[in-house]
C-alpha cells in the first residue's frame, strides 16, 4: 500500500520522507528544513540519483527506501515496453543508484532486494514487472517504519524513566520510513510515560542534528536542547547524560558502528565517562559480509561542506579542508545495538549472526 500522510501517524507530525503519490516518488526536500517544508516530485529514476547525491534525501534507512521506488520507477520509465527493455532500464537505474554514496548498505541492500524481484519475475509481462516492483519497494517501507517501531519499543526499556539522552546527526523520522531509530527510541520511551530530555549535537558540517533532529524535536514537543559538537565531553564530564544514541550507516559483522563523522569520539568519551552508547539500526543496516568497520568505504565529500556554512565561507580563500562524512566506532565502545530482533549485546559477532538469522539472540 502506498505511504499515505493523510494516514494516522503517531508520534510524526511531518509527511513521510518519502512516499509514492499518483506515479511518482514525492520526498521532502531536507536541504530546505526547518524554514521550508517542500515536497518534490520525481518521475526519472536519474532525478532520484542526483537527489541522493545532493542530499534531499538523507539518512541510511530512507535512502534505502527511496532507492527501492527509484527502481520501481525505472520499470515505468520503460512502460510502453517490453519486459527485457523493463529489466534493461531496472538494471541501469541500479547501477546509477549505486554509485550515488558508498557508505550506508541500506542503498545497496533495496537495490539487491528488487533486482532479485525482477529477476524472479522476468517471465511477466512488462506491466507486471513493474508494478510488482512498485509492490516491493511498498513492502520495504513498511518493514522499515515497523521495525523502527519495535526496535523503538526495545530500546525505550533501557531508559531511566527520567533520562537525559545525548544524539548525534539525525536518526529520526526523516532519515527512515518513518518514527525514526535513535529518535524512534526517544518517541517509544515517550509514549511508555518516560520524561525524556535530549542533547542534540549540531553534527558538522550539514547540520543535519541542528536543522532535521531539533525539527522533528520540536515538532513533537520533545524538550531538547541543541550543542555544538564539542561541547558533548563536557556534557559528558559532567555527568549531565545518561545514555548516549545514534544511528548506523553500516553495522559490521563484528559491530563496528559506521556512522554520521563525530559518533567515534562521542562514543570513546561516553565510554570514558560510563554512559551507556546504544546504536539503534534495522537489520537491514548490517552487513554480514564486511569483518570490520575500517572495511567500510567511507565517503569523502566536497570541502565546500566545511569551508562554508549556508551562503557564507569560513575560512580564508585558498584554505584546505577535509571532509569525511563518516566514521568507524569500534564494537568494544557500543554497549547495545538495538535492532527490530531485539537489544544486541556483546559479542557481536554472535548476536548479529543469530538476528539475522531470525534466531532469538537477544534480550
Ligand atoms: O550523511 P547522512 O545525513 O546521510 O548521514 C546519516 C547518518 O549518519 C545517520 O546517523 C544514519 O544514516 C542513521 S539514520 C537512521
Amino acid at each position: 500500500m502506498p505511504c499515505d500522510w493523510s494516514q494516522e501517524r503517531p508520534g510524526m507530525a511531518l509527511p513521510p520522507t518519502v512516499s509514492w503519490q499518483e506515479g511518482a516518488l514525492v520526498l521532502v526536500d531536507q536541504r530546505r528544513l526547518p524554514h521550508e517544508l517542500v515536497l518534490i516530485t520525481l518521475t526519472d529514476y536519474r532525478e532520484l540519483a542526483t537527489a541522493i547525491e545532493q542530499m534531499y534525501v538523507r539518512g541510511a534507512p530512507a535512502i534505502g527506501v527511496a532507492a527501492a521506488y527509484g527502481l520501481a520507477l525505472a520499470a515505468r520509465q520503460a512502460l510502453p515496453g517490453s519486459a527485457s527493455q523493463v529489466l534493461q532500464m531496472v538494471e541501469q537505474a541500479a547501477t546509477r543508484l549505486r554509485s550515488t554514496r558508498p557508505t550506508a548498505v541500506n542503498l545497496f541492500w533495496a537495490i539487491d532486494r528488487l533486482l532479485s524481484v525482477a529477476h524472479s519475475c522476468s517471465h511477466l509481462p512488462a506491466e507486471d514487472i513493474a508494478q510488482r516492483l512498485l509492490q516491493e519497494a511498498h513492502r520495504v517501507a513498511e518493514e522499515d517504519l515497523q521495525a523502527n517501531r519495535r526496535l523503538g519499543h526495545f530500546g525505550a526499556q533501557l531508559l531511566p524513566d527520567t533520562a537525559n539522552v545525548l544524539t548525534h546527526c539525525n536518526a529520526g523520522a526523516l532519515a527512515t520510513a518513518g518514527y525514526g531509530t535513535a529518535l524512534g527510541i526517544i518517541r517509544a520511551a515517550r509514549e511508555q510515560g518516560k520524561r525524556i530530555h535530549v542533547y542534540v549535537d549540531e553534527t558538522r558540517p550539514r547540520l543535519q542534528g541542528a536543522r532535521l533532529t531539533m525539527f522533528e524535536l520540536m515538532t513533537d514537543g520533545i524538550p531538547c536542547t541543541l550543542i555544538v559538537d564539542g561541547a558533548a565531553g563536557f556534557l559528558l564530564r559532567r555527568g549531565m547524560v545518561d545514555a548516549v544514541i545514534f544511528g548506523a550507516d553500516r553495522v559490521a559483522a563484528n559491530g563496528d558502528v559506521v556512522n554520521k563523522v563525530g559518533t567515534y569520539p562521542l562514543a570513546v568519551v561516553a565510554c570514558e565517562n560510563s554512559v551507556p552508547v546504544y546504536c539503534a539500526a534495522p537489520l537491514s543496516t548490517v552487513d554480514l559480509s564486511v569483518p570490520e568497520g575500517d572495511l567500510v568505504p567511507i565517503e569523502e565529500r566536497s570541502s565546500e561542506e566545511v569551508l562554508w556554512i549556508g551562503q557564507e565561507r569560513i575560512a580564508p580563500a585558498g584554505a584546505q579542508a577535509a571532509n569525511p562524512a563518516f566514521d568507524v566506532t569500534p564494537a568494544r565502545y557500543i554497549t547495545a545495538i538495538i535492532t527490530e530482533a531485539g537489544v544486541l549485546r556483546p559479542p557481536y559477532e554472535e548476536s548479529l549472526r543469530l538476528a539475522m538469522r531470525g534466531t532469538r539472540a537477544c534480550e
